[in-house]
């Protein structure tokens, strides 16, 4: 079987503040994309990896890939992304060739994700689960609210049980055909692949994550990053 990953790097990285498009923005002197790309291609079971640019930025991302040496036995598409990141994946996705029967999911910006979560996604996806995604339990209780006007106290709705509770990571993996179908047929907004295939009744399963695959989001992340870049060259 052939493995391909499809990097979704086309947001605007809004809640990151102002300046360039997430994905482009540097850790350690390198771009975050840079880093996701070779977090991928570390895995000697990846073949392809499709990056999703921002809509008029696949030029400058092909020639940020063509400077950065990457592994040989990997090869590189890059398209252009959509509004959503949903549309995004669906660009990548409409991209791949034939002869790719796994594929998996991985935000851009998640770009210190170890190569042993990607091969562990991998692999449960070889063993025959349709759907896989890597998670980790979570620290804070999680509580349902009803939403107001910013400032506003929110009523408190229920308290669902936190050993239960997963917070879900990238790389997801998949059997390529359920990926495509789950994308053809949900119409509405998501924040996760894994969901849209929840939403056909088909199983999906968690296997470990990893602190270091936590996703780039606000300043603080920046500077966690950073740190994680710092300590493994210690
Ligand atoms: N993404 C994408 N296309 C979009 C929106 C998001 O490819 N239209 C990608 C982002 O580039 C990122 C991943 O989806 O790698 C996860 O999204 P998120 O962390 O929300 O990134 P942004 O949407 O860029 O950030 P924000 O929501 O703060 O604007
Ligand atoms: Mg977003």
């Amino acid at each position: 079987s052939r493995t391909a990953v499809v990097i979704p790097a086309a947001g605007r990285g809004v809640r990151l503040g102002p300046g360039a498009p997430k994905a482009l923005r540097a850790l350690n002197g390198t771009p975050m994309l840079i880093h996701a790309v070779r977090a991928m291609a570390e895995s000697r079971a990846v073949s392809l990896v499709v990056v999703v640019a921002p809509p008029d930025g696949a030029p400058e991302v092909k020639t940020l890939l063509d400077d950065h040496a990457l592994p040989e036995r990997t090869d590189f598409l890059v398209v252009p992304g959509g509004d959503s990141r949903q549309e995004s994946v669906r660009a990548g996705l409409d991209a791949l060739p034939d002869g790719i029967d796994i594929v998996l999911v991985h935000d851009a910006a998640r770009p210190l994700v170890p190569v042993d979560t990607v091969d562990g996604v991998i692999e449960a996806v070889r063993d025959g689960a349709g759907a896989v995604v890597p998670a980790l339990p979570l620290a804070d209780t999680v509580k349902q609210v009803e939403p107001r006007e910013a400032g506003l106290p929110e009523p408190v709705v229920a308290t669902p049980e936190r050993a239960r509770l997963r917070a879900v990571q990238t790389p997801q993996g998949f059997d390529r055909a359920l990926l495509v179908r789950a994308h053809e047929s949900v119409t509405e907004n998501v924040t996760d692949d894994a969901s849209m295939v929840e939403q056909l009744g088909e199983p999906v399963v968690v296997v470990p994550g990893h602190e270091e695959a936590f996703k780039v989001t606000r300043p603080l992340d920046l500077v966690l990053a950073e740190a994680v870049l710092a300590r493994r060259r210690a």
